[in-house]
């Protein structure tokens, strides 16, 4: 890939924009005195004030669709923290937005799997309907239509997601009639989760404020039965190995390391081994072809060092000799 840091193509790839927050649009209204009055909110959330930044960034975008220099410098004032302090994180995740966004923000995941299965047809046709590129928003600012990395639903390929709801397993004809729905001002259910809202209404949940009064509203909203079940894969998968998360520590007792034996019978039998040791032994146990089963013993925590990170002379350590690292040229020792 050619494509330039900063450019739309190297943003979509990279997932790194270094382009500077845009100034406000002419008609934005500022933010009014009930933002600062929920920043503060936030903030009395957390022991230390700076652990609000990131909420109060989703709390900006919710009231003026974007991180904006009067948002930037909000967060800055409330936190005590400079303004270039605020946009080194406010540029650092593609889930704040340098540019206004559109009424939606519809993410077309374009990573492997979905590729492979059609997201970047759809990605190009969405693009080639609403004219605009990757960050782009559609003129009538209906939608910004974005690239996205893997959306952690690959086993529901191609994904695309509105708003962060998800709508799986979508072709070139659906998520066409999708967008024109939502351009149409229709809000679609998502396949799975709490109901569309629209990209400031979620930027105001990610904030940590809900648009349900009551609680239960906002539960049975959520829970609402969904046309695909969740994502399982992955869990039968593990349920089929005999894989397992370590437990969690019961509250008033330490944490166990890691790293410390178990008691626990492993299914290889074996006793006393750490939880990686136990999963490994499940690999190689479920391993259905010899090349499969060579793969998971070279990679037990238990198998020998290769013989090629042995260094010729049996020296442990860094096979590169202290001095001749890249950029030390001339600096090791013995040199002048
Ligand atoms: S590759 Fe698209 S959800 Fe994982």
């Amino acid at each position: 890939m050619s494509a330039l840091p900063g450019s739309a193509e190297g943003t979509a790839v990279t997932g790194l924009d270094s382009s500077p927050v845009q100034p406000a649009p002419v008609d934005l209204p500022p933010l009014p005195d009930q933002a600062r009055l929920e920043a503060r909110e936030i903030i009395a959330r957390y022991p230390q004030p700076r652990s609000a930044l990131l909420p109060m960034l989703h709390l900006v975008q919710s009231y003026q669709g974007y991180v904006s220099p009067e948002g930037v410098a909000l967060c800055a004032e409330e936190l005590g923290l400079t303004k270039a302090e605020v946009g080194a994180v406010a540029t650092f995740y593609t889930m704040y937005k340098r540019r206004p966004t559109g009424r939606h923000l519809v993410s077309v995941c374009t990573n492997t799997l979905c590729s492979v299965l059609g997201g970047q047809r759809i990605m190009d046709a969405l693009s080639a309907d609403l004219g605009v590129h990757h960050d782009e928003t559609a003129a009538d600012g209906s939608i910004t239509l974005e690239h996205a990395e893997c959306l952690a639903a690959c086993d529901y390929a191609p994904v695309v997601t509105v708003d962060y709801e998800f709508y799986d397993q979508q072709d070139v004809a659906s998520a066409r009639e999708l967008v024109a729905a939502l351009r149409r001002g229709d809000k679609p259910s998502p396949t799975r989760g709490a109901p569309l809202t629209d990209f400031r209404g979620v930027s105001r949940q990610l904030a940590g404020f809900s648009q349900y009064e009551d609680p239960y509203d906002m539960a049975a909203a959520i829970d609402a039965p969904s046309s695909l079940g969740p994502t399982l894969a992955g869990l039968r998968l593990a349920e089929e190995r005999g894989e397992a998360a370590p437990p969690m520590p019961t509250p008033g007792t330490p944490a166990r390391d890691a790293q410390e034996p178990r008691d626990t019978v492993a299914p290889s039998g074996r006793t006393g081994q750490t939880p990686g040791q136990e999963a490994a032994d499940a690999r190689v146990a479920a391993a259905d072809t010899p090349a499969e089963e060579a793969g998971a013993a070279g990679s037990h925590p238990d198998a020998p060092e290769p013989a090629g990170r042995r260094l010729p002379d049996g020296r442990a350590g860094t096979d590169t000799p202290a001095g001749s690292e890249p950029g030390t040229s001339g600096q090791g020792p013995g040199k002048a």
